[in-house]
């Protein structure tokens, strides 16, 4: 089973990835395969609405100067997603936010790609409006039939400059739980206990 990370922030050894690696770093304890994709400062672009996902249903983002599609593949290909966001005036960066809109739209135009893999958003945020950013991520996976893996008080972690959500050690621990709570629910999903 493996899992992939997304990091939206364009910071580099920034807090949301920190944070994001925080939760990896659980699971490969486990022995679980993760990967983090750095995104944010790569070029992305937003989605045009030209509907070819739809017409064609080859798995990809008909617009393929970018790396959508790189980062559509892992997320199709992967058990369980990340998305993390800093906090960019109460929302997702636009980096992530272009892969929510266009990772949402494949995986719906190809019959449901993301349908049951887990999703858990994670948020760093200096002072106010991290809800928002994680309820943008979460409603990517809530409508693409994810399963939602959560932690208590919405992970999210706190800190301005870089590194500095390491001080805050409630988030600390959320990514901690978080990290268990999504192997938890990959070794059930594993189990297959119940036919479909
Ligand atoms: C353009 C921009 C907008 C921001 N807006 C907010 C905000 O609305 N609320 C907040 O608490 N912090 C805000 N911040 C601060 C970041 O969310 C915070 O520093 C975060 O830890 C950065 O994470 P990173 O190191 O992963 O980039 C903003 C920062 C930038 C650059």
């Amino acid at each position: 089973m493996n899992i992939v990370a997304f990091n939206g922030s364009p910071t580099q050894g920034g807090n949301t990835e920190y944070l994001l690696k925080k939760v990896l770093e659980v699971l490969s304890e486990k022995g679980l395969e993760t990967e983090f994709v750095q995104l944010g400062g790569k070029s992305i672009k937003g989605c045009r609405a030209c509907f070819k996902c739809f017409a064609n249903k080859d798995k990809k983002c008909s617009v393929t100067d970018d790396v959508a599609n790189e980062c559509i593949t892992k997320a199709i290909n992967a058990d369980a997603i990340l998305i993390g966001s800093p906090t960019y005036f109460t929302n997702v960066t636009a980096e992530t936010k272009a892969l929510i809109d266009r990772l949402g739209f494949v995986s719906l135009a190809n019959g449901g790609l993301l349908k049951r893999k887990i999703g858990a958003a994670i948020v760093a945020v200096r002072r106010g409006g991290a809800i928002h950013v994680f309820d943008s991520i979460n409603h990517l996976f809530l409508m693409t039939e994810m399963i939602i893996a959560g932690s208590t008080y919405w992970n999210f972690g706190y800190g301005r400059t870089p590194g500095e959500a390491a001080q805050d050690e409630e988030g600390n621990k959320n990514m901690k739980n978080l990290g268990e709570n999504i192997a938890w629910l990959l070794d059930k999903i594993g189990e297959q206990k119940i036919r479909d």
